[in-house]
């Protein structure tokens, strides 16, 4: 039979141990030393066992062995686990943060330049326009003769050039590209725009600069009309500056169109009515254009009683000093950050 008294013990031990606060150490080192010291209670039932029959001090001392032994397993485990929660404890105090902020990268603004030509390029894309490009070096043939404007032709002035030798240049325009684009399509339709660099020989004043840019537009086709002109081009200068300005057109020359216009758009500033920034006329010029002239048509493989076409040239610049009310186009060139800032794209 179980002794009662063991049997006490061991009840009143778990129950104790029941109550034990979650990592309270000294509250285990107290019941080790209230259950399993040397002076604990069943340590003294120890002693009683030399009173007893052989038969009933087996009994008894692994009775008392078998409470000692739980006793000290569940305070072990008790003990353990406040170990771990006490460290859990210490290492979320003392946690340090080594993480850095992230580096800050500051981001980066296209040059207005690029802005405009981007828009110029995408509008002609959706319109079903080819980009093509052509060499900044550049024949006599094609930068001049192709386009109707023979050598000694007073045309040539327009246009002050820096010759590398005699039949060779840094190209004025980005019309050569249209000889060049004839003579590739061997007489077949086309429609393309060029974007690039050109170089003439100008004063370095506000308004002029020797290196700047230009966007070609050639289309070639059947029954094309003037009518076909000034509508792509409305539709092309209404989508860069806006629904409401009105475009005008203004008969000029060029020896490579007949007839020539000039391409006006409502001045930004009044709306047409006429101010300061447009000179009184209501109206600023954006670029130059015309039928491709017969000649042309003729020069570079195209039967003029069979095709017909129109051609135009904007300079990109002109059209971002315009668009920003840019004051001066060399700040285009100048890499001035607290200019290029002001073109940040807003998130
Ligand atoms: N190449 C002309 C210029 O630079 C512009 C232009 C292009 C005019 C195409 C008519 C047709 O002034």
């Amino acid at each position: 039979m179980a002794n009662n008294k063991v049997q006490e013990i061991l009840t009143q031990a778990l129950e104790d141990i029941k109550t034990l606060h979650k990592g309270n150490i000294e509250e285990i080192v107290n019941l080790r030393n209230k259950y399993l010291s040397k002076k604990a209670e069943l340590m003294a039932l120890f002693a009683t066992l030399g009173k007893l029959s052989p038969e009933e001090r087996k009994t008894l001392g692994q009775e008392i062995n078998e409470a000692r032994n739980r006793i000290q397993l569940e305070l072990d485990a008790k003990q353990k686990e406040a170990q771990e929660d006490l460290l859990k404890e210490k290492l979320e105090k003392e946690r340090i943060d080594i993480s850095l902020p992230a580096r800050n990268y500051s981001k980066g603004a296209l040059n207005p330049f690029y802005i405009v030509k981007n828009q110029i390029v995408d509008i002609f894309v959706d319109m079903g326009y080819e980009v093509v490009e052509g060499p900044e070096v550049e024949k006599d043939l094609y930068n001049f003769e192709l386009l109707n404007i023979p050598k000694d032709h007073p045309a040539r002035d327009m246009q002050d050039s820096l010759y590398i030798d005699e039949n060779t240049l840094l190209r004025t325009h980005t019309s050569p590209v249209q000889a060049r684009q004839m003579e590739l399509r061997k007489g077949q339709p086309l429609k393309i725009i060029c974007p690039g660099k050109t170089y003439r020989r100008d004063d370095d004043d506000m308004t002029h600069s020797h290196q700047f840019a230009q966007i070609e537009g050639l289309l070639i086709d059947k029954n094309i009309n003037i009518g076909n002109l000034k509508a792509t081009l409305e539709l092309f200068l209404k989508k860069l500056f806006g629904q409401n300005r009105e475009i005008r057109l203004r008969p000029s020359f060029f020896p490579f169109t007949e007839p020539s216009v000039e391409v006006d758009i409502t001045c930004a500033s009044c709306g047409g009515k006429g101010c300061n920034m447009c000179k009184g006329t209501g109206y600023i010029e954006v670029l130059g254009g015309g039928m491709v002239h017969p000649n042309v048509l003729k020069m570079n493989g195209y039967d003029p009683e069979i095709y017909s076409g129109f051609a135009f040239g904007v300079g990109i610049e002109r059209i971002a000093v315009l668009k920003y009310g840019i004051d001066d186009i060399r700040r285009i060139y100048q890499n001035d950050i607290r200019f290029l800032n002001q073109f940040k794209k807003k998130d």
